[in-house]
């Protein structure tokens, strides 16, 4: 059977400044109904670009190649009416930043309730009931009175869970998390990332979560894939990746979780180097100028990948970590 979504061999290119920058390369991967998967990676690796492409919101000076199936209909290139009839109501995305994402001047229940209105053609009564209870149930206190309230009323954990809430009014098959709780106090990003949790259990929908922070999604996700350079270095199962990291560079930012015991210089670790920059040659592994392990082959043959997907691993590494 397909899987929910399907991106096979996208890649994303800018031009800018006269220069090209290539963001995606040949990635690939599956999302299953139902299941939860975690994208990792440095600033910069590309976890945004795949989703965004697959989502139709790619800047201006973007040239995507590939192909995107979603409920096994391709989304990729066809034109904006035929991807509304999925984006924002069965395919959704919460972003970073939950101030920029909501509307400045209009009410938090009249940006909810023209969800419904517009992707599930309800009623603006209906709407504005429905939207009312999902802030209930996402745990936003006091819901009759936040829907009159502006976004700027509201603290940056409260509009990531309007967000949250937006995201799920149409019961959708898949939700993209991007980074949801970077723009958030530390203590809320524990709550939020709770609130994923709960919701995916109670509406069973399937999950993106996509973070720097291997901690952040190890709890709430299946399976992790970790992006470097723009390709998918390394997928498995999540457990199975903290026990047993196949790639140097996923081993690396494992190193780099911040711990609270240890001396105080080795408690946040960080990963030595930079990735490489735009016109860098594309050769070999790209991570092979930062790797302990790296063998002069590293530098030039990049091996083929096999298909990610299930717990399949799947490595770009010519001498996996051993067992
Ligand atoms: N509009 C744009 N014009 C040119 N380059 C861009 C544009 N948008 C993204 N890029 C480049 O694409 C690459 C991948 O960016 P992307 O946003 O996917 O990274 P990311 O892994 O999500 O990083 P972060 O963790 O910081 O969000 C980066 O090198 C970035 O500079
Ligand atoms: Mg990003």
């Amino acid at each position: 059977m397909e899987p929910l979504l399907n991106i096979e061999d996208l890649s994303v290119d800018y031009t800018h400044g006269g220069m090209e920058i290539p963001a995606v390369r040949q990635v690939s991967l599956a999302v299953a109904a139902r299941e939860s998967v975690g994208i990792v990676g440095e600033s910069g690796s590309g976890k945004t670009q795949v989703f965004m492409a697959a989502m139709g919101l790619l800047a201006a000076n973007a040239a995507v190649r590939g192909r995107v199936r979603f409920e096994g209909g391709d989304i990729l290139g066809v034109g904006a009416e035929s991807l509304n009839r999925v984006r924002g109501s069965k395919l959704t995305m919460v972003f970073q930043d939950p101030m920029t994402s909501l509307t400045p001047h209009l009410t938090i229940g009249t940006q909810l309730a023209e969800v419904l209105v517009c992707h599930a053609g309800r009623s603006w009564r209906e709407a504005r009931n429905a939207a009312r209870h999902m802030l209930d149930r996402v745990r936003v206190p006091e819901p009759e009175r936040r829907m009159s309230q502006y976004p700027h009323e509201l603290s940056g954990g409260l509009r990531q869970r309007v967000m949250i809430g937006m995201s799920l009014l149409c019961e959708p098959l898949l939700v993209i998390a991007d980074e949801p709780t970077t723009a958030l106090d530390v203590t809320v990003q524990a709550h939020i990332i709770d609130l994923l949790g709960t919701m995916r259990r109670e509406l069973g929908m399937a999950l993106v979560l996509i973070s720097h922070d291997l901690g952040v999604v190890a709890g709430l996700t299946d399976r992790i894939l970790v992006m470097y350079a723009g390709r998918i270095v390394e997928s498995a199962g999540a457990a199975e990746l903290f026990q047993q990291a196949r790639h140097p560079y996923t081993a690396e930012l494992l190193k780099c979780i911040p711990s609270l015991t240890g001396p105080r210089q080795q408690r946040m670790p960080t990963l030595l180097g930079q990735p490489p920059r735009p016109g860098d040659p594309d050769e070999g592994c790209a991570f092979a100028p930062r790797c302990a392990r790296a063998a002069p082959r590293c530098r030039t043959v990049r091996p083929p990948l096999e298909d990610a997907g299930g717990s399949a691993h799947r490595v770009a590494c010519h001498f996996p970590l051993p067992s």
